[in-house]
């Protein structure tokens, strides 16, 4: 199944984030060498083709994939048409299409916020690239857009969207399996909802939907630096109990939940007897690295050893060199029990990453029932 190759590989990143993930990258898979780069968005070259079904051993790459270069234009898609033909025989397919165009801001969200009109335009010349291929060669899609496991995925990327019609088009396709999203460019269709008391609310959701995270109705989660309440909301609206410590007051909607209660006060101040007995997911988001956080997540790990099922914890980077830390951070979870540890640089992170660890007895749960 594995035949479409290229010595190019292109990944997408949070703009900014290019230096930490070329470091990565660098590491992790030293024969690849750095070819181009803008803010989101950076290519390799490998010294010999490489395989669509390729595994990039990555926190910060969203997405990635074989890169055959720009093609054409949003205006004039014909010769990314031609190559994709020749590329893709339709005997392989159908393939999933996915579109998307490069985001040059660190916080993509909140820069559509502040200028709607832009995001608008991007999301029509997006729209009009993705009808037109669609249109171009019915034969090659999949109606679905997103992703069997082993399904072929052609990524077209808008490289230069201010540029409107004339923003060139990249060309790029892997095989979906470990590793990739699923999401088009790695950005997941979250919507916040406008009640959330902040955007940590989807922060957690796609830290749970990326990591397949068994979590369900009626269990009880921990959150170490709850407030105003995003990511509590969330657990609330999954139907879990939640308790929150934080010294600063979350939201009423949080605050007033019957299957909220809250603890005001440091992490470090909280005595065990104020704790509740079980807790079956352990959240840490506080403002504050990974010297204070750390000792904080392995005291309570120790202490819900008998009921823990996993640790959700976001590791802010002070600087993007902290990032050296991470492989440390994975092996100190691996040492306290948890079985699958993995860091993630989320569409919904800033100058931080995830950190997911499920206990063996997590592995097998389904999301969902009870
Ligand atoms: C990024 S905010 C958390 C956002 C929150 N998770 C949400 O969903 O809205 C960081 C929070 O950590 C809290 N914090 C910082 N140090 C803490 C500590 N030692 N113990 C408990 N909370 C702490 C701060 O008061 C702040 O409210």
């Amino acid at each position: 199944m594995s035949n479409v190759r290229s010595p190019y590989l292109f990944t997408i990143c949070q703009a900014g984030a290019e230096a930490v993930l070329k470091r990565e990258l660098g590491r992790a898979h030293p024969k690849l060498k750095f070819a181009f780069s803008r803010p989101g968005f950076v290519t390799f070259k490998s010294p010999v083709p490489v395989v669509d079904n390729v595994e990039l051993h990555s926190v910060f790459a969203r997405a990635y994939g074989l890169s055959f270069g720009k093609l054409g234009s949003v205006a004039e898609p014909t010769a990314l048409l031609q190559r994709l033909q020749e590329l893709l025989p339709e005997a392989e397919g159908p393939f999933v299409l996915q579109v998307f165009a490069r985001e040059d801001d660190p916080a993509p969200m909140e820069a559509a916020l502040h200028d709607p009109e832009r995001a608008q335009a991007t999301a029509v010349l997006v729209e009009s690239v993705r009808t037109a291929l669609k249109a171009a060669c019915p034969r090659l899609w999949a109606p679905e857009a997103e992703p069997r496991r082993g399904q072929g995925v052609v990524d077209v990327l808008l490289l230069e969207p201010n540029e409107a019609a004339n923003s060139p088009l990249y060309l790029g396709f892997h095989r979906h399996g470990f590793g990739h999203t699923g999401w088009p460019g790695g950005r997941p269709p979250l919507v916040l909802p406008a009640e959330a008391p902040s955007r940590s609310y989807l922060k957690l959701e796609e830290a749970l939907l990326r990591g397949h995270v068994p979590i369900r109705s009626g269990d009880l989660a921990l959150e170490v630096g709850c407030a105003p309440g995003g990511a509590a909301y969330a657990l609330l609206q999954r139907g879990l109990n939640v308790c929150g410590v934080d010294a600063a007051v979350c939201a009423p909607i949080v605050a007033n939940s019957k299957r909220f209660i809250a603890i005001r006060k440091s992490i470090s101040l909280v005595e065990p007897r104020e704790l509740p007995r079980v807790v079956h997911w352990l959240l840490f988001d506080i403002n504050a690295g990974s010297s204070r956080s750390i000792p904080e997540a392995k005291r309570l790990v120790e202490y819900y050893r008998s009921s823990l099922l996993g640790l959700v914890l976001t590791l802010k980077l002070a600087d993007w060199h902290k990032a050296d830390e991470i492989p440390r951070v994975l092996e100190q979870l691996r040492h306290w029990g948890f079985e699958h540890v993995v860091a993630r640089h989320l569409y919904h992170n800033r100058q931080e990453v995830s950190v997911l660890g499920l206990m063996p007895k997590a592995q097998g749960r389904t999301p969902k029932g009870s």
